[in-house]
């Protein structure tokens, strides 16, 4: 089968178009407002862009009375927001972050969760989330949509500090994702976790391009020669 998006033709009950794109992770962002209030919410339209240096992206449609959300308008005013990791362990939690509440209500205290100060950004980080990245608002795509809630605020911002738990590092010095359970999105309501992992490398010689697939700083500097 195939539809158009812009006339939802698919004539099936519910809306396919979320279910085509999976697992997507979720970026729980917190910021804080001019005024210090704290607010935390997830995105699963959420991404890193690229390593070194790296930077992430959440993507915000307008709430349901076509206004921008609190985590765009934070985020542009304080030049700063933070990503942490959602884990199956912290679901409800982030469940509840989600609700669509006044600017004034604290979403930590909302959602049952402990601050940690930031060192670099004033926005606050989930202590309960194994992985936080401080980041430092770089630019917005606003992209037009349909309706009150189409419209988009792509949030692009630069990863200035990372935080790791001891906790989900490994013997082998590897980020460990099974203990971990990331928490990622399908369509519908439903949800997805990390629960198995394989390895497949590139085929051929080209050291900076294993490097690059890896993540390592030192292939995009060209510190890495393939001759
Ligand atoms: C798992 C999950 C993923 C979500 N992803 C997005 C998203 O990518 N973009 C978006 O605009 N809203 C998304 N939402 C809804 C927002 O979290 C919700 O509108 C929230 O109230 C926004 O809060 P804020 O106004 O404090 O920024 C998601 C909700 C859940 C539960």
């Amino acid at each position: 089968m195939f539809y158009d998006p812009d006339k939802n033709d698919h004539g099936l009950p519910h809306s396919p178009f979320k279910s085509c794109v999976v697992p997507r992770p979720i970026g729980w962002i917190s910021t804080v407002s001019p005024e210090g209030v704290h607010n935390l919410a997830p995105y699963s339209q959420f991404q890193n862009l690229t390593f070194d240096p790296p930077y992430v992206m959440f993507a915000a449609n307008q709430n349901t009375r076509g206004k921008r959300k609190d985590s765009v308008v934070n985020a542009e005013q304080t030049g700063e927001f933070v990503y942490n990791m959602a884990t199956y362990d912290l679901r409800d939690a982030m469940n509840r972050s989600a609700a669509e509440v006044l600017s004034e209500v604290d979403e930590f205290e909302l959602a049952g969760l402990t601050k940690a100060a930031s060192i670099r950004v004033k926005p606050c980080r989930v202590a309960e989330s194994p992985v936080q990245f401080e980041c430092r608002y770089y630019q917005t795509i606003r992209l037009p949509g349909n309706g009150l809630m189409g419209t988009v605020d792509i949030v692009i911002g630069r990863v200035v500090l990372i935080h790791i738990s001891d906790d989900v590092i490994g013997p082998d010095g590897r980020l460990d994702i099974i203990k971990i359970r990331p928490l990622a999105r399908l369509g519908y309501y439903d949800y997805t976790t990390v629960d198995s992992i394989f390895e497949m490398v590139i085929p051929g010689e080209n050291e900076a391009l294993l490097k690059g697939l890896e993540g390592d700083s030192g292939a995009a500097r060209g510190k890495i020669k393939n001759d």
